[in-house]
């Protein structure tokens, strides 16, 4: 039997006690996997690294050893809720390494979005691998593969990007207990793993992160900008209690005048993009309430030093891409 072929008798998991009963047999194969040895992962925060963390934890407690790297790209409090959910709730043990200046130093001056892709991706293997060098005895290596990550990989329509990229020497076993998953089973998997909603429920967030929305070349205080700018976007939609695919901000490397307590100001515009869709390939902007726009652009103009300015991006996909980079 082909282990990268969902059986066709294979019920999808809805239910917690679906989810329970998958959470019971995965705890068993990764303990018969990996007996006594180390299992080491990448936890970025996202819903399938996050949900195969947890699964991992209960089946062999500190045995495995996660690594988050914070590349100064995340949105606002994520690292923050890796260690929080993970260290002091979870007991994970969880290697944190602050690569901050690392990633902001190697993309100064850098305007080209794909070439500010190929640092951030490089380096946060370089990363990752000297983490994984310092650590002694450890044979496996966990990911966070998902059945589309599979059929994609097969299918040609993208090289698996979870096994793309490491370095050769790094001659580990796999541990993927998701891999026959669909993304709607991992989060109810992870939702019975008692992770937490703002972590299941996580709308989808590029590999390099902030980087490209902090449109051509990153700084450090147009970053802080893009930010807190997101935050907002996000808190606000999430109070309004909407459902839509993808919600954030960007920060473009333009300056447009305004006028603050009678002196002119000189700053950055804040774009809010919102997007509805089934696969990314289309989307759709959502009309949103009138309001709830004024609430956001008074907010993100009151609370974030360096923006004078809100816009709506109302550009569907096609011709408008999803992210701006
Ligand atoms: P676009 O901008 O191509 O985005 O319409 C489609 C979906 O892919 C996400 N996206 C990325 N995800 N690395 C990722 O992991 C990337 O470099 C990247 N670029 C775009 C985007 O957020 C949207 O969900």
């Amino acid at each position: 039997m082909d282990p990268n072929k969902r059986p066709d008798d294979m019920v999808r998991i809805t239910t917690p006690e679906l989810a329970q009963a998958f959470i019971d047999e995965q705890v068993e194969a990764v303990r018969a996997q990996v007996g006594d040895g180390k299992v080491l992962l990448a936890l970025s925060g996202g819903v399938d690294s996050s949900v195969v963390a947890a699964l991992l934890i209960k089946a062999i407690g500190r045995q495995l050893v996660c690594v988050h790297v914070n590349h100064g790209l995340m949105r606002k409090g994520e690292s923050e809720q890796v260690i929080d959910v993970f260290q002091n709730q979870m007991d994970a043990n969880l290697v944190y390494v602050d690569a901050v200046d690392r990633f902001l130093d190697l993309l100064a001056g850098v305007v080209e979005p794909e070439t500010k892709r190929h640092i951030i991706g490089e380096e946060f293997i370089k990363v990752f691998a000297e983490e994984a060098a310092k650590l002694e005895g450890i044979r496996f290596l966990g990911q966070g593969t998902i059945y589309p990550d599979i059929l994609e990989s097969e299918a040609g329509v993208k090289a698996h990007h979870n096994v793309g990229g490491l370095p050769e020497d790094l001659d580990f076993e796999l541990v993927e207990p998701v891999k026959l998953l669909f993304k709607d089973e991992v989060r109810v998997v992870g939702k019975q793993l008692g992770l937490p909603d703002g972590m299941v429920y996580r709308q989808p967030f590029p590999g390099p992160g902030l980087g490209v929305r902090c449109l051509g070349a990153i700084t450090r205080d147009r970053l802080e900008a893009l930010r807190e700018a997101d935050a907002i976007v996000r808190e606000e939609i999430d109070a309004a209690g909407l459902s839509i695919w993808q919600y954030f901000a960007i920060v473009p490397d333009v300056r447009a005048t305004g006028v603050r307590d009678g002196v002119r100001a000189f700053e950055w515009p804040a774009i809010i993009r919102c997007v509805n869709t089934v696969d990314a390939m289309t989307a759709e902007v959502p009309e949103l309430d009138w309001a709830l726009l004024k609430k956001i652009t008074a907010r993100i103009l009151d609370e974030v030093p360096g923006i004078c300015r809100v816009c709506y991006d109302l550009s569907p996909k096609p011709i408008g891409t999803i992210e701006w980079e």
